[in-house]
């Protein structure tokens, strides 16, 4: 834990390891909550919430000029051999601040305990480090130009400006989560269903989306990109065709929007079952293709194989779905973030949220895999889609990932009950990742591993938790 006096913009900060007792037990603390980064929660709490459960005379001041973003970078969960090139570094990452050009300087004043401080131009400072992150204060000049020389391996959050409330999973959502775990058994249309998904339609929609097979033209799908536009055009005439209502939701300027597909609930009920991957990519520094096969290009491909054999079986469901595909993941998630946000307004009735983001890799050799979040998700859906892939993947190996931080994170943080699927149990071993080789034919990419992720997570949960008919 850390805890910090922030002069300018903001007055206080506290670092907790996640979900530490006393983000629950101090209600003046979650209601200043900044967000989760790494395993680390933050909080901006007021002096007289600090001073409950520290002595604020040992708290170092730390002085942010007014104009500061907050930023967070962080060496994504790479396998060891994978950081060779790129590990993270406190040094490293000092010459990259130190080599960002120079802003003109801006005279601040401040003043704090009767003292006067002169603030010069913005800082680039490292507030806070563990050994694979740091906080930092930054221009927001300095932050775009900073997201475009880090290496990929490297991720990077702009903190919101404000704190918001921390928002735990309510009692009974969980209670429902666990109602649909007790109740689980095995149910052989189910299995018959989930099997119907189509291999050769997987491996045709992948190749369209990576540009592989020269069709689609598409040479990345990064969020600014065209070829995001062409994909986006394309997946939503793709989910329209299996019988989904679809609209684009644009949620920043420039960016390309989210995908929102509905199936409606044939009894007309209120609660909404929602399953999705993000469908923006990244590629290697200086290069401009970003295929993004395994990231995300098969949690894409899976919940369109979902959605094809929703239309060749016509299933109908009790609950409403939507199918979503995100954009703005790899700028933090801010795609997913406004849906969620939007979906706590209207205080939508969310029974749960399955994301797949990267579900193509295993080391060659390894047998196919599931891994589930040991970090951020909500431990009821996770141990759910553990239990329905035990029931409907056999050939699975199911095991738990410390890698984290995909669109889920988003729901979770607005108290839905949501978790992710991922393709190891384990650490990332994808060589490609946010690399311009992130294509699917390659050692190591397995497609069938991709239809029985998608089988499971999406596909029977989907159907275990809306319930359904066949027609
Ligand atoms: C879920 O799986 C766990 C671990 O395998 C098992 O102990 C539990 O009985 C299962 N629950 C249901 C409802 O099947
Ligand atoms: C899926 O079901 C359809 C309709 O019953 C059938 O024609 C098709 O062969 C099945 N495909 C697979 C891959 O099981
Ligand atoms: C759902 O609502 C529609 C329109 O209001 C109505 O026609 C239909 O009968 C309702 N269905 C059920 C199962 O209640
Ligand atoms: C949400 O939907 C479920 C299932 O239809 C229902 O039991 C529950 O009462 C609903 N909750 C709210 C808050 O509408
Ligand atoms: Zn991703």
């Amino acid at each position: 834990m850390i805890i910090a006096k922030l002069i300018g913009t903001v007055s206080l900060l506290v670092v907790y390891p996640h979900s530490h007792p006393h983000i629950i037990s101090s209600e003046c603390l979650s209601k200043n909550y900044i967000g989760t980064y790494g395993s680390q929660d933050l909080f901006i709490p007021s002096e007289s919430c600090l001073s409950s459960f520290a002595s604020t005379a040992d708290v170092p001041s730390v002085h942010v000029h007014p104009d500061a973003e907050l930023v967070w970078v962080e060496q994504a969960a790479l396998e060891q051999h994978l950081l060779t090139d790129q590990p993270f570094t406190l040094s490293s990452l000092q010459n990259y601040l130190t080599a960002l050009p120079d802003t003109n300087p801006t005279a601040y004043v401040s003043y704090t305990d009767d003292q006067q401080h002169l603030l010069g131009p913005v800082d680039r400072r490292i507030l806070y480090q563990t050994s694979t992150s740091a906080l930092l204060t930054l221009s927001s000049a300095h932050t775009r130009e900073l997201s475009l020389i880090l290496p990929p391996t490297w991720r990077i959050y702009v903190l919101p400006s404000e704190p918001s409330p921390f928002l735990p999973v309510p009692e009974p959502a969980l209670a429902r989560v666990r109602d649909i775990l007790s109740s689980l058994r095995f149910n052989p249309d189910v299995a018959k269903i989930v099997s119907n998904i189509s291999l050769p339609q997987v491996r045709n929609d992948i190749r369209f989306l990576t540009g592989e097979d020269g069709r689609s033209g598409i040479e990345s799908r990064h969020t600014f990109s065209s070829g995001a536009r062409i994909a986006a055009e394309w997946l939503k005439v793709r989910f329209e065709e299996t019988g989904a209502n679809c609209e684009f939701q644009h949620f920043l300027s420039g960016f390309a929007p989210n995908i929102i597909c509905r199936y409606p609930s044939i009894e007309n009920a209120t609660d909404t079952v929602l399953v999705s991957a993000h469908y923006d990519s990244r590629g290697s520094f200086g290069s401009t293709r970003a295929p993004g096969g395994n990231d995300d290009g098969s949690g894409t491909v899976g919940l369109l194989a979902i959605a094809r054999t929703i239309q060749r079986l016509g299933i109908k469901f009790r609950s409403s779905v939507e199918f979503v595909a995100f954009a703005g993941e790899e700028q933090g998630l801010l795609g997913s973030q406004h849906y969620a946000r939007e979906m706590r307004r209207a205080e939508r009735n969310l029974t749960l949220m399955v994301q797949a983001d990267m579900i193509a890799y295993h080391e060659p050799g390894e047998p196919p895999q599931l891994g589930l979040p040991e970090i951020i998700g909500t431990p009821e859906v996770t141990q759910l889609v553990a239990n329905i892939s035990t029931m409907y993947a056999p050939e699975l190996t199911v095991g738990f990932t410390p890698v984290c931080c995909s669109d889920h994170q988003s729901f979770h943080f607005q108290g839905f009950p949501a978790t992710q699927v991922f393709e190891r149990a384990g650490l990332i071993a994808d060589p490609m990742y946010h690399n311009s080789g992130d294509i699917s034919e390659r050692i190591g990419y397995d497609l069938e591993q991709v239809r029985s992720i998608a089988k499971v997570q999406q596909f029977a949960t989907l159907l275990h938790a809306a319930g359904f008919h066949l027609s």
